[in-house]
């Protein structure tokens, strides 16, 4: 018989075991997804959207706008880099975090070709100490690493904003869009401890962003605008970009 739970950690773990580590169940963004992502990363002939070096259209929009200034950025769940490298070569100091080491490897050659510095850092950026991941950044960035959470991962995750983002720091955020050509499980939180599967990643409302980061404040929420393959930056019509302000005091 197992009595397991006697902390919070305990009970998040409970959790995290209800689900499976297959990418259809899968528990990806927590720290036994690793071995998903590196096999993921491992061929980059795949024909994955997001396996081009361009950055987000709606980062670069940001930027180009003045709504985002350079400083100190944190890419979170940076996946090969593309837009830490891009930060880097707009003038921030950049730290970026993964689980896998595969596409952090690939990041350090990305940034090596742009001639950039990035600090590439792996490892899961929730169990990461403050050593490693200290801030306070001025951005912190994460394109589709959030919606692989399970729910009751979203609490360390907003834990991790508090302690790294800086007063007036920006986040921004893309991720899987619920509603009409949206991607992602469209699951209750409930259902998907129910079903025991995350179906490999959640869609999320404006509404349901806005509660999650109520904490925050909306600069912008829209969908991503879709690039042609000719153009420099990334953008498929399936994902929602959101930038948030934290108060400054
Ligand atoms: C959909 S990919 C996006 C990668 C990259 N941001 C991009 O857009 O090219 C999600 C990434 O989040 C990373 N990830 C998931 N959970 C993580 C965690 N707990 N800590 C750090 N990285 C994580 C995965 O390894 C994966 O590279």
């Amino acid at each position: 018989m197992d009595r397991t739970v006697r902390t919070v950690d305990d009970v998040l773990a409970l959790l995290d075991g209800l689900f499976g580590t297959t990418p259809e169940t899968g528990r990806l963004a927590t720290g036994d997804g690793r071995d998903y992502w590196d096999r993921f990363y491992g061929d980059r002939s795949r024909p994955v959207p997001f396996f081009v070096a361009k950055p987000d259209e709606n980062l670069a929009a940001h930027l180009d706008r003045g709504l985002i200034a350079p400083g100190r950025a944190l890419d979170l769940g940076c996946g090969p880099g593309r837009n830490a490298v891009h930060l880097a070569a707009r003038g921030f100091e950049v730290d970026a975090v993964d689980l896998s080491p595969v596409a952090v490897a690939w990041g350090r050659e990305r940034a090596r070709e742009a001639g950039v510095d990035v600090r590439f850092r792996c490892g899961d950026a929730f169990a990461l100490g403050a050593g490693e991941l200290s801030g306070p950044y001025d951005l912190i960035v994460d394109s589709g690493c959030f919606h692989h959470l399970p729910p009751h991962r979203r609490v360390g995750y907003l834990a991790l904003l508090d302690r790294v983002l800086a007063p007036g720091g920006l986040f921004a955020l893309t991720c899987f869009a619920a509603g009409e050509g949206g991607m992602g499980s469209e699951l209750s939180d409930a259902d998907c401890y129910r079903e025991r599967s995350l179906h490999g990643g959640l869609a999320y409302t404006p509404d349901a962003l806005r509660r999650v980061f109520a904490d925050l404040t909306e600069v912008e929420l829209r969908r991503m605008r879709e690039q042609p393959a000719e153009s420099p930056l990334f953008g498929v019509p399936f994902l929602w970009t959101a930038l948030f302000r934290r108060p400054a005091h």
